[in-house]
């Protein structure tokens, strides 16, 4: 698999441009841009998107990823997302000439449905989040990928986000997170569904946890025990519940 890379200055948004190249019949190519003036997060959150970050987009044709359903082709794509990222950025701290607990980090890994978080002092904290999109009717997908690497995280994110940079107290390239990144996507793509699941069950923060789960509809606190392609399972006082929308948050 190879794809094509756009590398732009400044755009609104890379999965919006990659929408309009998919729209031209475009795929198999990556958008990055240094800066974003209008970077979207999941639940049409700003993504804030300064100079220093790594953000990209990557534009696939829809019948390359075989799955039944929409919502099992963008799950899919999301957990060979999140499972490339956590490979990719485990592995690029590890050889960053220390390791992953001289940070003291206690907690490295994918909190539901694909942001990567760090738990320092106490605190998660989210280093990378994923914004991906289906078109049906063009046939593609965008995975949207932002990392915090150089960027500096504004005063008020300060509690729920962290960079490398401030992580490592050092400044990174960002093209060897995205080189990593993109030979993990590569291999992990070609996974069989169930070498996907097992791998995001293993690099998961949220499996066996108590969260909440924030969904537009309801409030939802149980113990998950299971996550696939099609949502995330709680056991609750109310039976199981399966949500695929929403917020989580760890309740410990
Ligand atoms: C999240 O809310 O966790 C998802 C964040 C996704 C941000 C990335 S940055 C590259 C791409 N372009 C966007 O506008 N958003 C995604």
């Amino acid at each position: 698999m190879d794809f094509d890379i756009i590398h732009l200055r400044e755009v609104d948004s890379t999965n919006k441009y990659c929408r309009n190249l998919g729209k031209m019949g475009k795929k198999n190519l990556i958008v990055i841009s240094d800066v974003q003036s209008s970077g979207v997060g999941r639940l049409e959150r700003k993504w804030h998107s300064q100079y220093g970050g790594l953000y990209f987009s990557i534009l696939l044709g829809l019948n390359e990823v075989k799955n039944k359903n929409k919502n099992e082709n963008m799950g899919k794509l999301n957990f060979i997302g999140s499972i490339s990222l956590y490979e990719s950025l485990f592995d690029y701290i590890n050889n960053a000439s220390k390791s992953v607990e001289d940070y003291n980090i206690k907690t490295f890994g994918i909190k539901y449905p694909n942001d990567l978080i760090i738990n320092i002092n106490g605190n998660n904290k989210k280093i990378s989040g994923i914004l991906s999109e289906v078109n049906m009717d063009y046939g593609f997908l965008i995975l949207g990928i932002g990392i915090n690497i150089n960027n500096n995280i504004s005063r008020d994110l300060k509690d729920i986000a962290i960079s490398l940079k401030e992580l490592t107290g050092r400044e990174h390239n960002r093209f060897e997170v995205f080189n990593k990144f993109i030979d993990r996507f590569k291999n992990n793509y070609h996974l069989s569904d169930s070498e996907i699941l097992n791998k995001y069950e293993k690099y998961s923060k949220t499996l066996g946890n108590y969260v909440k789960i924030i969904t537009p509809k309801e409030v939802i606190i149980g113990t998950v025990f299971k996550i696939d392609y099609e949502g995330i399972y709680l056991s609750t006082f109310d039976g199981i519940k399966h949500v695929n929308v929403g917020d989580c948050i760890h309740l410990r």
